[in-house]
């Protein structure tokens, strides 16, 4: 299997471990449906390439941009490839006030995927309004998609069903044999609060919880279920009655430049091996 590399970077995201959790998905052949309802960068999407997959997130201009480069990867570059050159402070600060106005789709994808890869550390901050807030990054190589990467992205995505909206949406039509993979905002802990503002809303313990209730009843329903959460006694408590396994991570993004290491729990409600992607 080749590896699709994401088009765009995520807070949180799994583009690092995805060949340590590629061990806990499990072989099911091409006849399910593969769910991922907290998208972000659709770090595992991109690893598993499923025949029909549902994906969702709740952050609305994340899914528009996916939107658009699944329907016109051409047009989308089109505006990508010119922007790509002005790296320039003063730059930054324009297109972020046009990404805000703008109400051209293709044009507003291809500055969301700019200003991904040029903002501070990759965050999605909104403010109360709904503008995209996040300083300017300086970084010297922003890692924009190649327009073969964007155009293999969008053909990964071609069978895609894309929903814009709480998780719990997303995941409504899994069934028995299925596969849904749940990558949540980190837990609120003081260090890292500032990093879960993907959205206008929060994202609360309750909400945490709230997964792997969500988990247990697809669990129950035959559903193959997979989540990853830092580590907490809370997280192992809610999830006593599925498999754990424990991962080091190195967080890229935690307060301020400093990176940390951090436990990261890959849960599953089924034996772990053997894996549907050995090649990862
Ligand atoms: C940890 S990130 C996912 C990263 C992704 N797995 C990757 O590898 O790039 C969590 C995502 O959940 C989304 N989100 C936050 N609250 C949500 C909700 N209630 N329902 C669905 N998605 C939500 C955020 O917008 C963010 O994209």
């Amino acid at each position: 299997m080749t590896k699709t590399r994401p088009f765009l970077r995520w807070v949180g995201g799994k583009a690092r471990l995805v060949s340590r959790l590629s061990p806990s998905v499990p072989a099911l052949g091409d006849d399910f449906t593969y769910y991922e309802p907290f998208l972000g960068a659709g770090s595992m999407f991109f690893a598993v390439k499923p025949k029909r997959s549902v994906l969702g997130d709740e952050n609305l201009d994340l899914v528009q941009c996916y939107a658009r480069v699944k329907a016109r990867p051409d047009l989308v570059w089109r505006h990508l490839r010119a922007l790509m050159p002005c790296q320039g402070r003063d730059e930054y600060y324009a297109f972020r006030t046009e990404f805000n106005r703008s109400s051209d789709s293709f044009r507003r994808a291809a500055l969301f995927i700019y200003l991904n890869k040029t903002c501070f550390n990759g965050i999605w901050r909104v403010s109360r309004a709904g503008d995209f807030n996040v300083p300017y990054g300086a970084k010297a190589k922003p890692g924009f998609p190649k327009r073969a990467e964007l155009f293999e992205c969008s053909n990964a995505l071609a069978p895609a069903r894309l929903n814009q909206g709480d998780f719990e949406s997303t995941v409504a039509g899994a069934r028995q044999g299925d596969l849904v993979y749940f990558d949540p905002p980190y837990l609120p802990m003081s260090a890292t609060a500032f990093f879960r503002h993907y959205t206008a809303h929060r994202f609360t313990t309750g909400d945490h919880e709230r997964v792997a209730l969500v988990a247990a009843q697809l669990a129950l329903d035959g559903v193959n279920v997979m989540v990853t959460e830092g580590d907490s006694e809370l997280v192992r408590k809610w999830y006593r009655d599925f498999v754990i396994r424990e991962v080091d991570v190195r967080r890229s993004v935690s307060c301020g430049s400093e990176r940390h290491d951090a436990r990261e729990l890959i849960i599953t409600s089924y034996a772990t091996e053997p894996s549907a992607l050995p090649s990862i």
